[in-house]
């Protein structure tokens, strides 16, 4: 484990007042995982990958997180932006419900990430797919939680990232939906001169040493891994038929549209920005405080293990991620971290988490 952060987090949103969004980091360095040589194991050390976790909250409810991660490798930067999800909770302002756009405050928060690397080639990936629920388990049964279909979700990310294009210089911005039509994607794209059709995976000659120049189109060898993604479950399911040395990316995209995860009547918008960062890098600030890996974990379990059926049930989860919550589950940014695993009758039901394949994943009731 290389760095493990928190800092506060400005910028996002339009609230004023007591808004608070925090930004919880985790990095580890990645390990090489085949012989390379020796000149190429020098760079594959510096690869790292880094996972953030923003919340978004005002007064004592938690009203959004975002999850994403930066991978840096030789070519450049990736920001996978893996999941958005809201409780549902309005921020209320002298007794009014006031609407916040998720929307700009995903753009905020992204942009916060890009200005880390202006002078960088800076990848931003990601798949629209709706869910009820991705981070917030339960959330989805609290009445006033707004939903995006798979079309205004493909919508949503688009202007989201679109407002993020005069970030680069002459970005690629590019959209796939499989098992689409040309023209239903068109549609998307109308009124966009900046987006195309495709993806950002493009062919890429081969570094020396790194992989036969034969086999440099092959899909494997292609497209990027990321935590959870469509992609990576597709290669692995043609690495057990034996497949890997023979499918190409163009096969690749082809056949994936049969798979069930594209193909179940719910649009998946694959989006993707490639170019390099306008400006003057932005030195990341000094955090508030650190935590360690361990507190990382914990800190993301209490947000995505906790039930956000009612507004009550969100502010306890809010409460026990300050310093004002219970002794047994205390999480002291500011100072030593102590959170005793919760008892099982805390866990009022087993949290339900999504993942991009459709699968809900109960997780297992502690039992100390
Ligand atoms: N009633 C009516 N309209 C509403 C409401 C509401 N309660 N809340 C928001 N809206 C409208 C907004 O006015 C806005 O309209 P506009 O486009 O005309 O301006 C539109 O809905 C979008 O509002 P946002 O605040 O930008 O977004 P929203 O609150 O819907 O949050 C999100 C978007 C996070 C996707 C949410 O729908 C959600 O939590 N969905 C479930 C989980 C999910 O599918 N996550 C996305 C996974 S894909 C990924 O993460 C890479």
């Amino acid at each position: 484990v290389k760095k493990v952060s928190e800092s506060g987090f400005k910028g996002a949103g339009s609230l004023d007042g007591d808004k608070t969004a925090s930004k919880y980091t985790d990095a580890a360095e990645s390990k090489t995982i085949k012989t390379v040589p020796p000149e190429i194991l020098e760079r594959r050390k510096k690869h790292t990958v880094i996972t953030h976790m923003f919340v978004l909250s005002y007064e004592n409810t938690i009203l959004f997180a975002l999850e994403i991660y930066t991978f840096y490798d030789p070519t450049g930067v990736t920001l996978f932006v893996s999941k958005a999800d809201t409780t549902g909770q309005s921020p209320l302002v002298d007794g009014e419900s006031v609407r916040v756009s998720m929307k700009d405050v995903s753009r905020a928060i992204i942009d916060v990430l890009l200005k880390h690397h202006p002078g960088q080639r800076v990848r931003i990936c990601l798949f629209a797919r709706p869910e009820k629920q991705y981070l917030f388990p339960f959330s989805a049964d609290y009445p006033k939680k707004h939903f995006l279909s798979g079309p205004q979700l493909t919508k949503w990310w688009i202007a989201c990232l679109d407002g993020l294009l005069d970030d680069f210089e002459n970005p690629t911005a590019t959209l796939r939906i499989p098992g689409a039509e040309n023209r239903t994607i068109q549609s998307f794209l109308e009124g966009l001169p900046r987006w195309t059709m495709g993806d950002i995976f493009k062919y890429q000659k081969p570094e020396v040493g790194e992989v036969p120049e034969s086999d440099a189109k092959l899909a494997i060898y292609q497209l990027p891994r990321f935590p959870d993604d469509p992609k990576s479950r597709f290669l692995d399911f043609l690495a057990s038929e034996g497949r890997t040395t023979t499918c190409s990316i163009e096969m690749f995209w082809e056949e994936i549209q049969g798979r069930q995860e594209f193909n179940a009547g719910i649009m998946v918008g694959l989006m993707g920005v490639d170019g390099v960062v306008k400006g003057e890098t932005q030195p990341e600030t000094e955090p508030a405080s650190s935590l360690s890996y361990k507190e990382f974990k914990n800190v993301r379990e209490i947000i995505t293990e906790s039930d956000y059926t009612t507004t009550e049930l969100v502010i306890d989860a809010n409460r026990e991620l300050t310093e004002d919550g219970p002794a047994q589950s205390r999480v002291g940014f500011k100072g030593q971290l102590e959170r005793a695993a919760p008892v099982a009758s805390e866990l009022k039901r087993a949290p339900v988490v999504n993942t991009l394949d459709m699968n809900l994943v109960r997780k297992k009731k502690k039992t100390n």
